[in-house]
């Protein structure tokens, strides 16, 4: 199958490389330059999300937010005017599922089928193809290109109707974000009582409370490494979206919220650019 790529940010690459395992990828990024690693890869890079559209049945957007989907879907050159019969989009970016069920709405206007499909998981499972999918729209578009999803992701879950996949994602990383915000408390706690924070993870992942969390994450954290799996800046950009949700449906999230505000401040103070569990080092300064 022909397959297409759009954004090759850290999650994008990973997706491309896994890919270009088992099928001819093609590949747009805003920023043409740094796509041209993945050349080594086999992957034809393409001038437009259009000619890149054209060329596939598939074609995968992983790109900021709902406003970059937007952009290569409906802007110059954009998706919708490389529509061929039986062109399938599937989004991977996070966004919130109101915006990807508008998304969707217009591409079916265009007689284009689109599916959500998230992921959980960073670059290095993606590599691996050990991901978690959650989809969201029609289920037999689904069953179309599950034959490529079950490449990334080890395991899928169909949610419902679009949007329900994105509705699956925000609820995910709300936990990631308060988790990363409790094990970075409890570092700090540690540290200023006099304890080792390594031994604190330590009887932590002794208990009951472990998670992949303190058991993967927290260790590099506790040795000031954040080099980024996923930025800093775009999980606040997830608490923004998790908290829009929030208020259109009634749901209420004191802890995400206040969360979302501690993000904002270490976006404000030039900590977009670590890796998300970064927000430790933030709250330190
Ligand atoms: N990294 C992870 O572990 C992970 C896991 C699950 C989900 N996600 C989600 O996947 C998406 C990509 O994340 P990432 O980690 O790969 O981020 P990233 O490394 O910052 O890459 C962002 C990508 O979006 C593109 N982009 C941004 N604004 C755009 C616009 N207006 N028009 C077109 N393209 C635009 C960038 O293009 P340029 O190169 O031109 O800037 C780049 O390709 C995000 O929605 C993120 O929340 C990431």
């Amino acid at each position: 199958m022909d397959v297409g790529i759009i954004g090759t940010g850290l999650l994008g690459s990973a997706v491309v490389k896994r890919l270009s395992l088992f099928h001819k990828i093609h590949v747009y990024n805003r920023t043409k330059e740094k796509a041209r690693d993945l050349e080594q890869y086999g992957v034809q890079i393409e001038d437009s999300p259009m000619t890149l559209a054209k060329k596939c049945n598939l074609v995968i957007t992983i790109v900021k937010d709902a406003q970059a989907v937007e952009q290569v879907s409906f802007g110059e050159n954009g998706i919708t005017q490389g529509k061929h019969d039986g062109l399938i989009v599937a989004d991977m970016s996070t966004i919130n599922p109101t915006a990807s069920r508008k998304i969707a709405k217009k591409f079916a206007e265009s007689g284009i089928s689109m599916i959500d499909t998230p992921v959980m998981g960073g670059p290095n499972l993606a590599e691996k193809g050990q991901m978690i999918v959650m989809v969201g729209g029609k289920k037999e578009i689904y069953e179309k290109c599950k034959i490529v999803l079950d490449l990334i992701g080890e395991k899928t879950f169909h949610l419902g109707d679009n949007g329900s996949g994105h509705a699956m994602k925000i609820t995910m990383n709300s936990q990631i974000a308060l988790l990363a915000l409790s094990i970075s408390e409890g570092i700090i706690l540690a540290r200023k009582s006099g304890l080792d924070p390594t031994t604190f993870l330590e009887v932590l992942n002794s208990t009951y409370f472990k998670t992949g969390m303190s058991s993967i994450k927290g260790p590099k954290m506790a040795k000031g490494n954040f080099e980024p799996s996923f930025f800093l800046e775009m999980m606040q950009k997830d608490l923004d979206e998790i908290n829009t949700t929030a208020k259109e449906i009634g749901a209420k999230l004191p802890m995400t919220e206040l969360a979302n505000k501690i993000y904002q401040n270490a976006v404000r103070n030039g900590f977009g650019n670590l890796d998300y569990t970064g927000i430790l080092s933030y709250l330190e300064k």
